[in-house]
């Protein structure tokens, strides 16, 4: 029995205009959904936050910012601080997404600024790792995540300053948007490495708290056998998020 709270986490990525949010967010908060068996959020683009959060105001939903800057404020022109994020209704923050890593050349350094200043910040990051297809046909995949999670976390970790509250998403690159889906065993084996590696470099307690999502193709159909796993706390959910029946039926894995 998991003594994590699971987390089903919407990755609007740059989709749905205001009028698709807005009844997209309606559907939700619509939706009758046990707050006390799963934590849900959702992650649309910057200019959506303020409609998210008004429309989502009085549920438990929690918002989070899908990048932000490390530093608070400046000559950064395109970027948004970790304060602009909290402003606008923000609790959370993915950092270290592979479509940033891979498209916007963020590198695991950045992501450990970006760590540092979210925590700093008061906002909760989700730190995204995952190897490519290419990396695991040359069975690459643990030193690929392995470095992933050492650069990301970096300074927290020499501070002992990992907070339990941390969230961390496996998502195997070949995974994402491709309808391939890790098998549960695949996916459960990278979580245990991870928390295996939390445990060490952190702590027992901490890796033992910290939440592990899973992303890549999850879908109301396989939502349940990942969830069985014992180290997959949840989901980081791309397409399948952006419609309210199936991110509902997602959430309400708890169900069946
Ligand atoms: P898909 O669910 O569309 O594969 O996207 C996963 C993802 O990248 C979530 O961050």
């Amino acid at each position: 029995m998991k003594n994590r709270k699971p987390l089903m986490a919407a990755n609007w990525k740059m989709n749905l205009s205001l009028d698709e949010a807005r009844d997209l967010l309606a559907g939700i908060k619509g939706a009758a959904i046990d707050f006390d068996k799963v934590d849900v959020l959702v992650a649309p683009p910057f200019t959506t936050l303020q409609l998210a959060r008004e429309l989502l105001s009085g549920t438990d939903v929690f918002i989070a910012g899908q990048n932000m800057h490390w530093e608070a404020k400046g000559a950064f022109t395109g970027e948004i601080s970790p304060l602009m994020l909290k402003e606008a209704g923000c609790t959370h923050v993915i950092l270290g997404h592979s479509e940033r890593r891979a498209l916007f050349l963020e590198t695991s350094e950045t992501v450990n600024q970006k760590v540092e200043a979210s925590i700093e910040a008061g906002l909760t990051p989700i730190v995204c790792i995952g190897e490519t297809l290419e990396e695991r046909e040359e069975e690459k995949t643990f030193d690929i995540i392995g470095a992933q999670l050492r650069e990301s976390l970096k300074s927290k970790c020499q501070q002992g300053k990992l907070p339990e509250g941390l969230i961390m998403a496996y998502e195997p690159v070949w995974a994402i948007g491709t309808g391939k889906t890790a098998t549960p065993e695949q996916a459960q084996e990278a979580h245990l490495f991870v928390r295996r590696w939390l445990k060490e470099n952190v702590g027992h307690d901490t890796g033992e708290a910290i939440r592990i999502l899973y992303g890549g193709s999850v879908r109301p159909e396989n939502i349940k056998e990942l969830m069985s796993q014992p180290d997959i706390d949840g989901a980081l959910i791309g397409g399948a998020s952006l419609r309210a029946d199936s991110f509902l039926s997602i959430i309400r894995f708890y169900e069946g």
